[in-house]
């Protein structure tokens, strides 16, 4: 569709004597589809025209020549409504999309320019909550829509696997694990150890004081110290690529926190060196107070770095090799003020970086039992969650669709999708209540609701005994199949304001809209069986239809399946 705004911007521009992204701007979309699929309002070219809009709308409506693009243009109290021509929509959008390939949301917007993208980091030792899908699944859902837009997307899993926190784990499992506990349920056992080591220090300060001693032998390089953190960290790694593996998760990059630790001192260093610092009670400090913000500590009294200090090296880090555009850190809302602070410092230190790094935020995921947090110890399992919707799949499926072929592994993808999109078809920032029920509900605004919409697609090309073929553009010009043909003619600019917004719920939005517009199409129009011309064209509006899902869903990660 962006081409004929384009096309027409380009024929109106010069009678208004503007250049063609002006005349571009202008455009709006009339409220009522009747009136057209371009309006012009042309009361702010008044004053300069020195005429009445109603005036300017009726000479452009004479002068305008869009033969070919237009099928008619009318004005209309000071704006000039254009109506596309039907057949030239029909042909131009479905041959693209027929003619693409896998990837016609592709308009060379990136042109190879990098960005950087950092999400799900979870939290060694501590099992994979849901409270890291949203982020697991946003961020990998953006990597997929830049890197359509031609950005390379560079994925990075800054691993929480270094602070004091390893201190008091080496304690607790000092104290009360046993090796052979690390194998049954490694996540369970260092989660429930942690748990009691705070239960405990709640009357007993010195261990407190003990895990800091741990924390600081570990930055020093300890060998007791280290070789426990080590597996702390493998046991970790191998539970959470379960998890990755279920979502279809992958990343470039695997740079925990730890991975800053020898860039520390000389990033400090740089950064008092500038003269950027304060110390404050033994801590050395950037004040902030100019900024509205609280203090940025880059190292405690004790000498210990912060989780600041290593992002802001990462920062800097990121910059230097990956030389990108953009750098986004998609994590929850909570961290603003930690973000604002690193940008701020990195800002004063006159790095590039501090331009350049975004914080994606969003809200909370909530299961109806409330907020979880990893201290109290109520905390629900990522992988529990995942596998339990695949069960709930299953037994939908088979109640379904008894006679299908690989149920379980249907299931998995549609288990797997309904809380992923679940996830993304809202706004980032609002909080998503968990619900079972609708979240599976193939009639709803659902993951299943879209793959159960292609596969209903493909099932329409399987059963066809005729090619798609664009021979009878016409048979697309109907109440049914024309607001399906301009909806997919979207597709290019829905994947570049998502990106834009950094929120993949645009798309999700898009593959809901295109669902329920396909299923309108399906019940009205009888598309097999028609005289062999008019068949073959609404078939190319299936397969066309059939295409942008699946690439929707793909963009969204999730699995489009042919049969379900
Ligand atoms: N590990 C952190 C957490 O789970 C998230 C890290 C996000 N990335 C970053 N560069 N700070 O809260």
């Amino acid at each position: 569709m962006e081409k004929f705004r384009q096309e027409i911007a380009k024929k109106i521009a010069p009678l208004l004597n503007m250049s063609r992204e002006e005349a571009r701007a202008l455009m709006e979309v009339p409220p009522n589809p009747a009136w057209g699929d371009i309006a012009i309002p042309c009361f702010s070219l008044a004053k300069t025209l020195r005429k009445a809009p109603q005036a300017i709308a009726a000479d452009l409506a004479k002068a305008a020549d869009l033969d070919g693009l237009a099928g008619s243009v009318e004005a209309m109290g000071g704006y000039l409504n254009i109506t596309l021509e039907k057949a030239a929509v029909a042909r131009h959008i479905i041959s693209g999309i027929l003619q693409g390939g896998a990837s016609f949301g592709f308009t060379d917007q990136g042109g190879g320019k990098t960005v950087v993208i950092d999400f799900s980091s979870p939290n060694i030792a501590k099992p994979f909550g849901i409270g890291h899908l949203r982020t697991t699944v946003i961020g990998h859902s953006l990597s997929r829509i830049y890197s359509e837009l031609g950005y390379r997307a560079v994925r990075v899993n800054h691993l929480g696997d270094w602070g004091t926190q390893f201190g008091k784990l080496i304690v607790a499992y000092k104290l009360f694990a046993k090796d052979d506990k690390l194998i049954d349920d490694p996540l369970g056992t260092l989660f429930k150890i942690y748990v009691e080591f705070h239960r405990r220090a709640e009357n007993s300060p010195a261990l407190l004081e003990e895990a800091r001693e741990w924390f600081r032998r570990l930055e020093e390089g300890d060998d007791e110290a280290r070789s426990l953190w080590q597996r702390f960290v493998e046991v970790s790694l191998k539970e959470y690529q379960r998890v990755y593996d279920l979502l279809g998760v992958e990343f470039d990059y695997w740079l925990g926190e730890s991975y800053y630790e020898p860039l520390l001192a000389s990033t400090v260093a740089a950064i008092e060196a500038q003269g950027l610092t304060t110390i404050s009670d033994g801590a050395v400090v950037v004040d902030l107070a100019d900024h509205g913000m609280p203090p940025c500590l880059l190292r405690k009294t004790d000498g210990a770095t912060l989780y600041a200090t290593r992002d802001i090296a990462a920062a800097l880090y990121r910059d230097k090799k990956h030389r990108p555009e953009l750098m986004l850190y998609v994590v929850g809302q909570e961290q603003t003020l930690h973000f604002r602070q690193v940008k701020q410092v990195l800002n004063l230190m006159r790095s590039p970086a501090g331009e350049k790094m975004v914080h994606v935020p969003f809200g909370l995921f909530k299961f109806p039992e409330g907020k979880m947090s990893t201290r109290r110890g109520n905390v629900i399992f990522l992988e529990d969650v995942l596998t339990r919707a695949v069960d709930l799949a299953a037994g939908v499926i088979e109640a379904k669709n008894p006679e299908l072929e690989n149920q379980q592994e249907i299931a998995q993808h549609v288990g797997v999708g309904a809380v992923v999109f679940a996830d993304l078809k809202h706004g980032r920032i609002k909080d998503v209540l968990f619900d079972w029920e609708e979240m599976l509900n193939f009639d709803g605004e659902t993951g299943p609701y879209v793959q159960y919409t292609h596969a209903r697609a493909c099932s329409v090309l399987r059963k066809a005994a005729l090619n798609p073929a664009l021979s009878d553009e016409a048979a697309l010009t109907d109440e049914y199949a024309l607001p399906l043909v301009k909806l997919l003619g979207e597709f290019p600019q829905v994947c570049a304001r998502s990106a834009a917004e950094y929120e993949p719920s645009v798309v999700a939005r898009y593959v809901l809209d295109v669902s329920s517009l396909f299923n309108r199409y399906y019940h009205h129009v009888r598309i097999l069986g028609g005289e062999a011309g008019v068949t073959e064209t609404r078939l190319a509006l299936v397969l066309a239809t059939q295409r942008i899902l699946a690439r929707g869903l793909y963009l969204l990660g999730l699995t489009a399946v042919d049969k379900m």
